[in-house]
């Protein structure tokens, strides 16, 4: 046997070694992002601020200024750390909170650890002491809603209007009150009351501006809304809220209906189909067989 064009296995050490380096050093990096991506300054603009300002006045969360004042900071901690845990347990202060913030619970932010809650403390605390913080609020237009703002919503919501970033249209995952046929999704809450529970237009749409909760935030992180898409939302929210919510009860049974009509429809043309087929090779047989004999 010759040995030409037989790789010994000692030539492929040193290059095993550089790989295994690389792919050490690609998992070192790895593991430390992370770390370096905790800067909670980041942190509070992607996960914070869409409910909460710090001097700039309440959105669906409390304003935050001065809050390392006026509560224990274990306390914050914890509640930073696990809301719902905390408002669960019963505590006096939570349920106030709670209470107060029209029922709604503050997420547990993905990501979240001990670290990063000091820091963020940390950080409102300083933030606090500024004359003016750069939390004090997302710019919001204030200008009045017109028809054709709401029409617009009505649009996008709908999804007959593309997002400019190409994110899912609003309808896949929630429906609301006048959506056609057979409404929205389900695997977000209806919307038609969101306007008033978020507390308005200035909270909804800074909670729109970037959204902090499990499914929407991955949602829409790479594919923000526009200012522009912003309002029009807020216009056509603002109006779907006079409205009772959808009854979707007979839109499902209608659904299931037409389901079955179209099985049993479909069951029926193709046996339909199927006899023609029958008759029609059957026929040219007969018709073959006939000019064979006549020959
Ligand atoms: C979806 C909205 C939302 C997001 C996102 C959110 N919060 Fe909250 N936060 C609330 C609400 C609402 C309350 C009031 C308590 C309640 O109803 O759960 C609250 C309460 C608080 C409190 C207690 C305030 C007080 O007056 O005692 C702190 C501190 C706080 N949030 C910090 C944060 C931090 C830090 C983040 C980001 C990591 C954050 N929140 C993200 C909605 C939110
Ligand atoms: C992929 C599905 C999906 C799409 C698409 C989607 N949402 Fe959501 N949305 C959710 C889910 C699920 C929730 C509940 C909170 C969570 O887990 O993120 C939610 C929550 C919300 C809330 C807060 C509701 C509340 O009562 O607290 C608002 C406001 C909202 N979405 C607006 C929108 C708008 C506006 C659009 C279209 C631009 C949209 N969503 C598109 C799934 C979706």
């Amino acid at each position: 046997m010759s040995t030409k064009g037989r790789v010994d296995r000692r030539d492929l050490w040193p290059m095993r070694g550089r790989t295994l380096a690389a792919s050490w050093l690609v998992i070192l990096s790895l593991g430390a992002v992370p770390l370096w991506s905790q800067d909670p300054v980041e942190f509070f603009k992607k996960n914070c601020q869409s409910c909460h300002t710090i001097g700039g006045g309440d959105l669906t969360g409390p304003d935050l200024k001065d809050v390392t004042k006026r509560r224990d900071r274990d306390w914050l901690l914890r509640f930073i750390m696990n809301p719902q845990s905390v408002i669960s347990s019963g505590d006096p202060i939570a349920t106030d909170l709670v209470a107060r913030y029209k029922n709604v619970m503050m997420p547990t932010v993905p990501g979240m650890n001990r670290e990063l809650a000091e820091k963020l403390l940390d950080l409102i605390e300083k933030e606090s002491a500024l004359e003016k913080s750069q939390f004090a609020g997302v710019q919001i237009a204030t200008r009045p809603f017109t028809p054709a703002d709401r029409e617009l919503g009505r649009r996008i919501f709908l999804g007959l209007q593309p997002l400019e970033a190409r994110g899912p249209a609003c309808i896949t995952c929630h429906d609301v009150a006048g959506a056609p046929g057979f409404g929205g999704g389900h695997l977000g809450p209806d919307l038609t009351q969101v306007y008033a529970r978020l507390g308005g237009r200035k909270p909804l749409s800074a909670w729109l501006v970037s959204p902090s909760t499990p499914v929407m935030q991955p949602v829409f992180k790479e594919k923000p809304l526009t200012a522009d898409e912003i309002l029009a939302l807020a216009a056509f929210l603002e109006q779907r809220a006079g409205q009772p919510p959808p009854h979707r009860a007979g839109a499902r049974v209608a659904f299931l209906l037409s389901g079955l009509v179209l099985a049993v429809g479909l069951i029926f043309a193709f046996d339909a189909i199927w006899k023609f087929r029958f008759r029609g090779v059957r026929q040219s047989l007969i018709d073959q067989r006939r000019a064979s004999q006549a020959a």
